[in-house]
């Protein structure tokens, strides 16, 4: 049988993003402000942080898919800008669910420096400890985390687990 163990609950996740959203909007004040969220892993947690920014700032979204069902391998990175909208003269603040890697929010800080923003910060719900291969540091951490496969509160296996409202560390059963 597959199992999960709660890592993070619901209540240490809705304080933390709290806390974050307060320590973002007294970064931002006054500033024009886009949120650029990576689909689909940061979907719930950007629902929840937009709310607690509480000044005016847009959201946009990208799609990026390094990672296909598989528990940890990481392939190219297919990056899809279609609902990106203009962010020159914006401070972009690109938020994803997890920092494993690094691969993901490199690439993509990179390509949206090309597009003439003032800045480009960076925010992650979670950061795996030892596994980045790539140096990048997020501005905004919600939760530094043990190397262990995670789901819940939009993270997924197999697309599946996202509406878990808590973080659980994710062990398939022996099928
Ligand atoms: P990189 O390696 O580019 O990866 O930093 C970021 C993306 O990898 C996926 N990922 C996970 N997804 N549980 C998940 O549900 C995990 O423990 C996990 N580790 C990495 C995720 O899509 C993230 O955006």
């Amino acid at each position: 049988m597959d199992s999960f163990e709660v890592l993070i609950s619901e209540q240490e996740i809705e304080r933390r993003v709290r806390a974050l959203g307060q320590e973002i909007m007294a970064d931002y004040a006054g500033k024009p402000l886009t949120i650029v969220a990576v689909l689909t892993g940061s979907l719930v947690m950007l629902a929840d942080l937009m709310r607690q920014v509480a000044m005016p700032h847009r959201v946009a979204l990208v799609q990026a898919s390094s990672y296909r069902g598989a528990r940890t391998t990481a392939g190219d990175l297919a990056v899809s800008e279609a609902f990106l909208v203009d962010v020159a003269g914006r401070h972009v603040l690109l938020l994803d669910d997890i920092l494993d890697t690094g691969r993901t929010l490199s690439e993509i800080a990179r390509r949206l420096e090309s597009r003439q923003p003032l800045s480009v910060r960076s925010a992650v719900l979670l950061r795996k400890i030892g596994r980045q291969v790539v140096p990048f540091e997020p501005d905004y951490i919600g939760f530094t985390i043990p190397d262990e496969f995670v789901v819940g509160y939009g993270l997924d296996f197999d697309d599946d687990y996202r509406h878990l409202p808590y973080i659980a560390v994710y062990r398939p059963g022996a099928s």
